[in-house]
């Protein structure tokens, strides 16, 4: 497919950064979705929380400890759950600096700009919804910001992903263009029934055998496996027929792409 096209069963493999290319820039913020298109990623992946004022925000954990100076920022606001602060607040993190002092002063993306970001970059996208249990409302959400950009909203380069597998159903009718993708590792008979609005899975590649690969393409569903950073592991997937590789390092996944 051409560059950010999903994956059609025996095209070539693609190539999707993990939180941008998260190994080089911090992650889920917008230097890390441009470096990863830099460096020949065909996806980027991100991750979708809502905050209290319910609006949508790119970060992985649900709490703002480990990727920003919110402990400096907000002592009293401890736990610092994403959803018990407001989107003013959490904009006044720094979330690049945890990560060395080149990126001081990166913010946490709101889930438009990270669209308007990553469609100038040229990749396609691998939205996460993130325990959208915890988040009511947070899923038609999603959606509607999704179906006011025009660059998103007929596009077949996203795909929507999650752990919650139900949260797949809305995004399937109403995204029509969209993909949708369940986390996880499905059993034979649970794939039956998640074919009707899944159109791939996405299992940790420590789980993945060449006859599970099998398995999933006799659904006529695609397999993308996470998260693999060394050329051996990606080497591996791709013998077994892996139709996406998810990576931090989306260079070092270029050059085996490239040379073998
Ligand atoms: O794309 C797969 C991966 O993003 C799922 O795990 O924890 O990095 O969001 P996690
Ligand atoms: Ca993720």
């Amino acid at each position: 497919p051409a560059a950010g096209a999903p994956a059609r069963l025996g095209g070539p493999v693609v190539s999707i950064a993990h939180r941008g290319a998260s190994a080089y820039a911090p992650e889920n913020t917008l230097a890390s979705f441009r470096l990863a298109a830099r460096m020949g990623a065909d996806v980027t992946e991100l991750d979708v929380q809502q905050t209290r004022d319910h609006k949508l925000v790119v970060v992985h954990d649900e709490t703002l400890k480990r990727t920003t100076n919110v402990e400096k920022v907000y002592p009293k606001l401890k736990p610092w759950r994403v959803k018990d602060l407001t989107l003013k607040q959490i904009k006044k993190l720094d979330a690049g600096s945890w990560f060395g002092r080149t990126y001081k002063g990166e913010r946490i993306p709101t889930l438009a700009q990270a669209l308007r970001t990553v469609a100038d970059s040229g990749t396609g996208m691998l939205l996460e919804l993130k325990r959208p249990d915890l988040y009511p409302g947070m899923t038609d959400r999603v959606i509607a910001t999704i179906k006011t950009d025009p660059r998103w909203r007929d596009s077949d380069r996203l795909t929507v992903q999650s752990f919650s597998w139900r949260y797949l159903k809305p995004v399937h009718e109403r995204l029509r263009s969209a993909r949708t993708a369940a986390l996880g590792k499905p059993r034979a008979d649970q794939l039956f029934g998640l074919r009707w609005y899944a159109d791939a899975v996405h299992p940790d590649h420590r789980t993945v055998t060449p006859e599970y690969a099998r398995e999933v393409h006799s659904q006529w569903m695609d397999l993308y496996a996470y998260t693999i950073n060394d050329r051996a592991t990606m080497r591996r997937m791709i013998s077994y027929g892996v139709d996406g590789i998810v990576t931090n390092r989306p260079d070092v996944l270029a050059r085996t792409l490239r040379r073998g």
